[in-house]
Order: structure tokens, then sequence, then C-alpha cells
């Protein structure tokens, strides 16, 4: 295992950066609080230009190389891409071009492969990830002898935006995605995108126990603790009296948008009062969206 000698104190009580297109990073957010109280938060909504499920390519990388950079700055020790499309269209540009260790994630194709009794695993995600190279090899690597339906989510992340979980509308939209793959055998569904997770309760009323949902939000969790501990990066436990919460990491909350649906979310699913910083990361592409809208 491969450790940093030079990490200090100082570097370990730095905050890790978690950024999504928008607010599903908060389900990765909720297992990293839980799984590792000591340590602080900055997490960034990327909400004025989410979802990336519909931009190109070039924009999605763009825009994690960007937001990356500004948690570096703003002091980040590690940084967790908390989304798949992010993950599957652009980590290794980041790995390569930021100074700080990083974990991306994935849909989890490889426990479902290990769960489903039936072979047959439906997997929702965005359209980006599913198209991308990195998805099409998990599946090559783990899902040999397992079917894999793969459902593109459309308008769910724009749901959850708008923090809708539940409306009636929303879950005619999930059964249009999730019945066919019950019709077809699955007795698994990968939520593959960090939206999903908020899904829960509406999926579980359409499919009840005939599924098993898979989300990775624990494991990116445990993924995170070995990643700072390889490099000498865990944060010291609160001790009495210094200002950290007993009952789960501090975090700060950034939105590139009003931040008001952060904020709603974050209090609703999560039980936080998010105060919400608006913040402004601009990105090549970004201000060419802004002349040609000026
Ligand atoms: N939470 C993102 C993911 O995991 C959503 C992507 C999007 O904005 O379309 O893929």
């Amino acid at each position: 295992m491969q450790t940093h000698l030079n990490a200090t104190a100082s570097s370990c009580a730095a905050p890790i950066g978690i950024f999504d297109s928008g607010l599903g990073g908060l389900s990765v957010l909720r297992a990293v609080r839980a799984h590792l109280p000591a340590e602080q938060i900055v997490y960034v909504a990327d909400s004025r230009y989410a979802p990336y499920g519909q931009r190109d390519d070039d924009f999605i990388a763009d825009r994690t190389l960007a937001i990356g950079e500004w948690l570096v700055a703003q002091g980040a020790k590690a940084l967790v891409v908390a989304c798949n499309t992010a993950t599957a269209q652009s980590i290794a540009l980041v790995r390569e071009r930021l100074s700080i260790p990083l974990v991306g994630v994935e849909p989890g194709i490889k426990p479902a492969a290990l769960i489903s009794k039936s072979r047959v695993a439906g997997v929702l995600a965005t359209q980006v990830t599913l198209r991308s190279a990195r998805f099409q090899a998990l599946v090559e690597r783990h899902a040999a002898d397992l079917r894999v339906l793969c459902q593109p989510g459309h308008g769910l992340v724009e749901a959850v935006e708008r923090c809708d979980v539940s409306s009636p509308a929303l879950v005619e939209l999930l059964r249009g995605y999730v019945e066919p793959m019950l019709d077809a055998g699955a007795d698994t569904l990968v939520l593959g995108c960090t939206h999903y997770p908020f899904l829960d309760t509406a999926i579980r009323s359409i499919v009840g126990e005939r599924m098993t949902l898979v989300d990775t939000s624990v494991a990116i969790a445990r993924q995170l603790e070995r990643v700072l501990d390889q490099h000498g990066l865990r944060a010291q436990p609160a001790s009495p009296g210094d200002g950290r919460m007993a009952e789960g990491a501090s975090a700060r909350f950034c939105s590139t948008s009003d931040g008001a649906h952060l904020r709603t979310l974050a209090a609703a699913l999560l039980g936080i009062d998010a105060q919400v910083e608006c913040v402004s990361i601009p990105s090549r592409r970004t201000r060419e969206l802004e002349a040609d809208a000026a």
C-alpha cells in the first residue's frame, strides 16, 4: 500500500471536495458523512449546467476539470467525482490534470453480477454513461454471464433537480422504464446515476420486493476511506469542543445556480439545514455560452 509520509496535520484537516452536475451527489455525501464523520466536505452542485446527460463530451470534461481545479483552489485534499456521467466521460483527463487523489463513481455492475439470481439485471443511467467506453468495459469485465438491460433515465435527473421524487407523473415515467425490465425477468436494478437513490421509494412503489436496488454510495465512501489512508490524509476524529458535528462530517454547500433546490433537497432527504453559497465557476465552454447569449 502506498503511503505519502509528507502528509501534514493541516493537509489531513483539509476538506474533501465532492462534486456532481447537480443534487445527485448528495446521495454520495450522505454516505461519506456517515462513514467518515471526522472529514470536512465542500460540495459543489453544478445545477446551472445540469443535466450533463444532455451535454456533449467536451462540455462535461470542461466542467469537471474547472470544478476540480476550483475545489483544489478551495484547499480540497481529495476529490470525489460523484457523478457517473462525468466519471464515465472525463475521469482519466481530470486524474491527469489534478494534483490531488481522485475517486470516481460507476454503475454497480459488479455487485449486480454477484447478486442477480435470474441473471438478468436492469441498469438505469444517463445516455452519456451508457454509451461510454468505460461502461462497456465494465460490463465486459464483470457481467459476461449476465443479461444487462440498459435504460437511459430521460427526465429523471430533471425531476430530482426540481425536488420531485414522488409525483404521479414521475412514478409513471419510472414505470415505463422498469416494468419492461421486470417483464424480461430482471431481479436486480442498478441505479447508475447518483440522482437515482433519491427515487428509491418511488421505484419500490412499482417493483415491490421483486428487484434488488443497487446503489454504490456506501462502496464509494469506503473507497474514499482507502484512498485517504493510502495518502495518509485521514482527518483525526473530532475532539470535544473543536466545533465539528458529532453526528456526521461538516459540510459547506455550493451551487452554481441559486441554491434553493439544493437547500430544499438537503433538508428533505438528508435532514441538513444547508446554508448554500452561490458560486461562479467559469470555464471555457460556459464563457462561450455566455458570449453567444450576449
Ligand atoms: N448525477 C449524475 C450522474 O450520476 C447526473 C448526470 C446528469 O446531470 O445528467 O450521472
